[in-house]
């Protein structure tokens, strides 16, 4: 079979794979996360390139014609690289594309204060991949990011939805708008935060939009096949969906089940 290749640093990309099967359900996909180096959020560009590398060829091997980074991170700090330097190489049949690019080309339509906020985790605001590529699309945005540190692991280790918990969402949220009082639009960079979307809008301005990338990325791969009938026939389309992991299996179908909403059944590969 030959599927859609889907990649994150553990479990986050697993809230991009829902959308774009809501989408697309009858192509088959095969969904690895690395749970036994995440997060990647913090870890250097040379080590993030490095690991996405890896999982990207891996990926390949399986038979997947197209993989999708559905980390931001990786998409910040390793996709340029790959298609860039490595694709043209030793893949140039094959495609690997990043979730950064489908809000940035949208996300001004959102604005109209023209001032917009980021929640991202370190590697993707030090990047400033979101500012280079909004900036393309719409000069006259003004763009403030706020890194969040602490979001994933709190998300990782359900600890999201208590005192403590919340008091981390609130943090980063007021220290946002506090670099920018104006902001009415904010995008959720990372594919982990959409879990924690119902604690973010209780101390958001209520007047604030948020983006949240899932059913952009979903759309615009729609799109991309539509643009790219050539690429889109290689895909076997039987609604296959395959679940690998780096970490144990059993703790990614425990916890999976939070961010994909279904019960999973992974197998472990080591990496
Ligand atoms: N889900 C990844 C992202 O979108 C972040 C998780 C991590 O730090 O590994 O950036």
């Amino acid at each position: 079979m030959s599927a859609i290749g889907v990649f994150d640093s553990g479990f986050g990309g697993l809230t991009v794979l829902k959308e774009i099967i809501n989408l697309l359900p009858e192509y088959n996909v095969i969904y690895f996360g690395d749970n036994a180096r995440s997060p990647y959020g913090t870890r250097s560009f040379e080590t993030v390139y490095r690991y996405t590398l890896g999982a990207v060829n891996w990926l390949f091997d399986k038979n997947c014609p197209l993989v999708i980074l559905a980390c931001n991170t990786a998409s910040a700090k390793a996709l340029r690289t790959i298609q860039q330097k490595d694709l043209p190489v030793t893949n140039p049949e094959k495609r690997v594309l990043g979730v950064i690019r489908p809000v940035t080309e949208i996300v001004g339509e959102f604005s109209l204060s023209r001032h917009i906020g980021i929640f991202a985790t370190p590697g993707t605001v030090k990047s400033n991949t979101y500012i280079i590529e909004i900036s393309k699309f719409f000069p006259d945005l003004q763009i403030v990011q706020e890194a969040c540190p602490i979001w994933v692991p709190l998300i990782e280790n359900n600890e999201f939805n208590n005192v403590g918990g919340e008091y981390f969402i609130q943090k980063h949220i007021e220290s946002l708008f506090i670099k920018d009082p104006l902001i009415d639009t904010v995008i959720l960079g990372c594919t982990h935060y959409p879990i924690i979307i119902e604690q973010i809008r209780k101390y958001i301005p209520s007047n604030v939009k948020l983006i949240n990338q899932g059913s952009i990325v979903a759309a615009s791969l729609s799109q991309y096949f539509k643009r790219h009938p050539e690429i889109e026939s290689r895909f076997s389309k039987n609604g296959i969906r395959e679940f690998y992991t780096s970490d144990t299996a059993e703790e990614f179908d425990r916890l999976a089940m939070l961010f994909y909403g279904e019960k999973i059944k992974s197998s472990q590969i080591f990496m």
